[in-house]
């Protein structure tokens, strides 16, 4: 019995996370696993009503489940940041979720902006540190709101951070990379001292895996072989701001932010599964938004908890779902509500 905290959080969050529900539900009942969701009503509009965004008791029971299961945060009444970095990134930290994994697979059926590419050639991983660099938050204001003011924004990268995540990275890599090949993408050239790091304790873990293939790649160059050669790519490890652009590239590339799922991990703790896709407020309560993204980090959930066959299940049907039945991916063009998107990945499966 696993204990699932279910937070739908903002905008369209709760109609994704109903049909992610209906599909774990459904998906579960069919192995014989049970699951206990603990709701909590946390985002843009409990912030609105009560002025609180994470409380600490709820903190403390988060600390307590087996995972989490997160919609979207964002409201457009509450100042950008305040959401992001009083819950989202809050969570992530504390909870020393030091992964964001992130598959770039691109369906059956599914329609991607890159000509003569398709599935075969489309179906790699970020591996994205979650917990450092750029989004530590430390940095300065110098002479604010005068002429001469600056802006100081600090990258912290600790060696033992970087190691926590490229063990995470080499492993994934051996163990479930389709060429088990491993490619670290930086900025050396410029970013002297902090992919300086990164790529001494690069190849300094790569001597413990010989069987893994490692590659190196700056982060603009990778933003080209995304687009021209995507099949290039099996497992990217990264930092957390290169991680945070890169994906949003993939999550084009694989047919967009309607599909792709992300998994916030500990994999000694609590880890929190979320669509990638922000809380699309002009949608909120349509019927319209494409639920696939969390049906797909609701199976990411249950991988993560030991239970792959479940994840391989649901993928499987959503695969079903995109090869032959959506007619695009898009919010409103699906050609079914996002309720019955729900209803026909319950079927397939
Ligand atoms: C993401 C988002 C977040 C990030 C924002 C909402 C803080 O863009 O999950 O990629 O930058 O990590
Ligand atoms: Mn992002």
């Amino acid at each position: 019995m696993y204990n699932i905290a279910v937070m739908p959080g903002d905008g369209t969050g709760p109609e994704v996370i109903r049909e992610g529900l209906k599909v774990l539900d459904a998906a579960c009942a069919k192995f014989g696993v049970k699951y206990k969701k603990i709701h909590y009503d946390l985002g843009g509009e409990r912030y609105k009503r009560t002025g609180e965004i994470l409380p600490d008791s709820v903190l403390a029971e988060l600390k307590g489940m087996d995972a989490i299961y997160l919609g979207a945060v964002g409201h457009p009444d509450v100042k950008p940041g305040i959401l992001e970095k009083g819950l989202l990134l809050k969570l992530r930290f504390s909870l020393q979720q030091y992964i964001n994994l992130r598959p770039v697979k691109l369906f059956p059926g599914v329609w991607t902006p890159i000509k003569d590419k398709g599935p075969a050639e489309i179906n790699f991983v970020v591996v994205r540190e979650n917990n450092e660099g750029l989004y530590v938050g430390e940095g300065e204001f110098i002479d604010k709101d005068k002429p001469t003011e600056v802006a100081v924004q600090v990258s912290r990268n600790s060696r033992r951070g970087i190691d926590k995540c490229l063990k995470y990275a080499f492993e994934y890599a051996k163990t479930k990379g389709r060429e088990k090949k491993l490619t670290l993408v930086g900025k050396t050239n410029v970013l002297t001292y902090a992919f300086d790091l990164w790529e001494r304790a690069f190849y300094a873990m790569a001597k413990s895996y010989p069987e893994v293939k490692t590659d190196y790649a700056h982060v603009d160059a990778t933003c080209m072989w995304m687009i021209k050669n995507p099949e290039w790519f099996d497992v990217i490890v990264t930092d957390n701001m290169f991680g945070d652009i890169i994906t949003d590239l993939g999550a084009m590339i694989q047919g967009g932010m309607g599909i792709a799922a992300g998994g916030n991990i500990n994999p000694e703790g609590v880890s929190m599964f979320e669509p990638i896709g922000g809380s699309a407020p002009k949608y909120t309560g349509k019927n319209v938004i494409n639920p696939l993204a969390a049906i797909c980090a609701g199976g990411m959930m249950m991988a993560e908890l030991g239970e792959t066959k479940i994840n391989e299940a649901i993928e499987k049907a959503v695969m079903d779902v995109t090869a032959n039945k959506l007619k695009s991916l898009s919010a409103g063009k699906m050609g079914y509500s996002t309720t019955e998107v729900g209803d026909l990945v319950v079927k397939a499966l």
